[in-house]
Order: C-alpha cells, then sequence, then structure tokens
C-alpha cells in the first residue's frame, strides 16, 4: 500500500479515536477492526486438491548474517510503531524494532509470532529475533536525523543497549490488501460459502483462513488496519507481517470479538495446520516461544492466554468437523 494510503488509514484510526495508545500493552485500548457482512452457511465441498504448498520455506537471510553486523545508515520508517530500516556495515538490510515507550514489549510480538509461526511450520511468518543495538550507534546511523524519536521513545537498558526485534528486509515488499472490499468479496465466498476456488488462488485462500487462525490465538489486533499482509512470500505465500499488535495482556476485547466472529464464519480449513496446532500443547506451547536475554520471551500470563486461545480455535474447529465431516472443513492439504 502507498504511504499516503497508509497515513490515510491512520488519521482515520486517530479521528476514530480507536487507535490503542502506543503504550503498555496491558492498557492498549482497542482498534476498530471490521467485521464482514454475515454469510449462509456453507456448503459441503470436497477437499482441496494436494497442490497447496504449505511446507515451512527460508525467509530472506537468517540470523547468523547479523552476527557481526552493526548499524551503518538508518531512518525511521513506522506508521503506528516505533521501526527503523537498518543498513548494516556487513551489507546486510533489516527492519529493527526497539524497545519503546509506545509498548515496552511490542517488539516481542514480532519474535514470538515468528516462533509460533516455525512451530506450527507455516511459511508465513518472516523470521523476527532479538537484538540489541547501541543507542549510540543508532543515533549516529541516523545522522541525528531521528534524535528526538530516540531521545523521546526509545528505550536503552543501563549499558546503553536497547533491546528489539530484527526484521531481515523483505526486497520488493508487495502487500495483499486482505481488508479491502474489493478482496473481500473475493475471498469471503472461498472461506466462508464453500465457493469454487480458482487454481492460482488456492495457495492464498488457505493462507488467510490460517491468518485468521492465527491472529485469534496470537490476539493480534492490527491485522486489519492495512497494509499489514506481505503478498510475494516464498512459493507464493502471504506473509504475516507486523504482529507486535499481537501477545498483548489482555487483548483488547472488541478486536478479539471480531476475530472470533471471523474465525466462526470460516468453514475451511488446512489440515497440516489444525494438526500441527492439535499438537501444540501445554509445554510445547511453551518451549516454541523460548527465551530471550536469559528469560521467558512471554509473561506467565500472556502465555496463558495463547493457551486458551488456542483451545477456543480448536473447539470452534472441532464443532464444524462434527457438524459437516472432516473433509469438509479440512478442505485445504
Ligand atoms: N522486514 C521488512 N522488509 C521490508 N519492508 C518492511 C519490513 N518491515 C517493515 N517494512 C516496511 O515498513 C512499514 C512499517 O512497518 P510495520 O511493521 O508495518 O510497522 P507499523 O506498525 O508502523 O505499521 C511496512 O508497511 C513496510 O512497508
Ligand atoms: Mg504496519
Amino acid at each position: 500500500m502507498k504511504r499516503a494510503a497508509l497515513w490515510m488509514v491512520l488519521a482515520a484510526l486517530v479521528a476514530c479515536n480507536k487507535a490503542p495508545r502506543q503504550e503498555e500493552p496491558a492498557k492498549a485500548e482497542a482498534p476498530k477492526v471490521e467485521t464482514p457482512v454475515a454469510a449462509p452457511a456453507p456448503a459441503a465441498s470436497d477437499a482441496a486438491p494436494a497442490n497447496v504448498e504449505t511446507s515451512a520455506a527460508k525467509l530472506v537471510v537468517d540470523e547468523a548474517a547479523f552476527a557481526d553486523a552493526t548499524p551503518a545508515s538508518a531512518k525511521s520508517i513506522g506508521h503506528t510503531s516505533v521501526v527503523f530500516k537498518i543498513d548494516f556495515s556487513n551489507g546486510q538490510r533489516a527492519a529493527w524494532k526497539p524497545r519503546s515507550k509506545r509498548g515496552k514489549v511490542r517488539y516481542k510480538g514480532e519474535i514470538a509470532a515468528y516462533r509460533l509461526g516455525r512451530a506450527l511450520g507455516l511459511p508465513n511468518v518472516p523470521l523476527a529475533f532479538p537484538f540489541h543495538v547501541a543507542k549510540e550507534d543508532l543515533n549516529k546511523a541516523t545522522k541525528g536525523k531521528d534524535a528526538s524519536l530516540l531521545d523521546e521513545e526509545v528505550i536503552a537498558e543501563a549499558d546503553g543497549s536497547v533491546r528489539g526485534a530484527l526484521i531481515p528486509w523483505i526486497p520488493k515488499l508487495e502487500f495483499y490488501p486482505v481488508e479491502t472490499e474489493k478482496s473481500r468479496a473475493e475471498w469471503e465466498p472461498w472461506l466462508f460459502k464453500g465457493a469454487e476456488i480458482p487454481e492460482k488462488d488456492r495457495i492464498i485462500a488457505a493462507d488467510i483462513s490460517t491468518l485468521i487462525a492465527f491472529d485469534l490465538i496470537t490476539g493480534n489486533w492490527d491485522r486489519w488496519s492495512g497494509a499489514n499482509l506481505g503478498a510475494n512470500g516464498p512459493g507464493g505465500h502471504l506473509l504475516f507481517i507486523d504482529n507486535d499488535g499481537a501477545f498483548f495482556d489482555p487483548v483488547p476485547p472488541g478486536p478479539l470479538a471480531k476475530q472470533t466472529a471471523l474465525l466462526q464464519r470460516t468453514e475451511r480449513f488446512s489440515r497440516s495446520f489444525v494438526e500441527a496446532l492439535r499438537k501444540l500443547d501445554g509445554d510445547a506451547l511453551s518451549r516454541a516461544f523460548g527465551d530471550e536475554s536469559g528469560e521467558p520471551l512471554l509473561s506467565a500470563a500472556v502465555l496463558k492466554g495463547v493457551a486458551a486461545r488456542r483451545a477456543t480455535v480448536l473447539s470452534i474447529i472441532d464443532k464444524k468437523i462434527a457438524e459437516r465431516g472432516e473433509a469438509a472443513v479440512l478442505f485445504f492439504p
């Protein structure tokens, strides 16, 4: 989406006073999330052919490429979050979301979403990992141009380093406008009404179904605000980008209710995703998120919420399977 369009979305959110305050997640107010109009019950359908790619694919470069990287130049590119585009001295490029006053733990949402996606075998969530940058190095890399943002928002540790999430740069990132009326007119019948899905759209249809379940589990309130779904992932997959509105405690109730309603209306799911989700319970779920700087990445309270929403997702899907049969509901491979 064009920058101008993004500003319009942001301006609209601000005008409606619905945007969450950019501070501690627990205090955040929920933004408006549009929910599609009600749909009739879906027709029973045959399972999709087994040509939908669901295997995990490596996105861009890996963590090792940034092992000794120091910022050479950087600039602020965020719309709602504090995020910098950094070019490193070793030639690598990445987006970096620091710990900031707009939400001290929001950067963790990017890391947690990637780790959850990886544990579920999804190719959709871009790599994001913990990465510290010295505030002074960042200030130099921005040539002082973002000094006020750094002073007012970015939170440094006692040693001057700043925690954050590094997301290797996705070249030529394109967006899938999932939230627009035009796009909805296309994908809603595929997922809500059992409509025929053109061969070329099978991967996208399966990915939107998985996105709806994934975002309910992570509690991401920000997916439907525009420009938060990439279109050019590996193998033609959608990219679930911008996950720092996820894993809040508590999850803003308005968007959560709307996400639950979206899942209720979804009648086709990916079999491999649902199977992986069933296996990811108890300890396996907490292990999936791992640590950051020697501490659990997510707090016990956030983890408890994730476990509860995972159970909700599975119970909604299981009810559909009981009503319509596994072949119809686990439609995608
Ligand atoms: N890893 C990345 N690769 C390419 N572009 C990115 C990446 N991360 C962010 N961007 C660009 O920066 C914009 C803002 O990042 P985003 O994570 O969506 O933060 P915000 O919360 O401000 O919307 C995105 O819309 C995208 O254009
Ligand atoms: Mg965004």
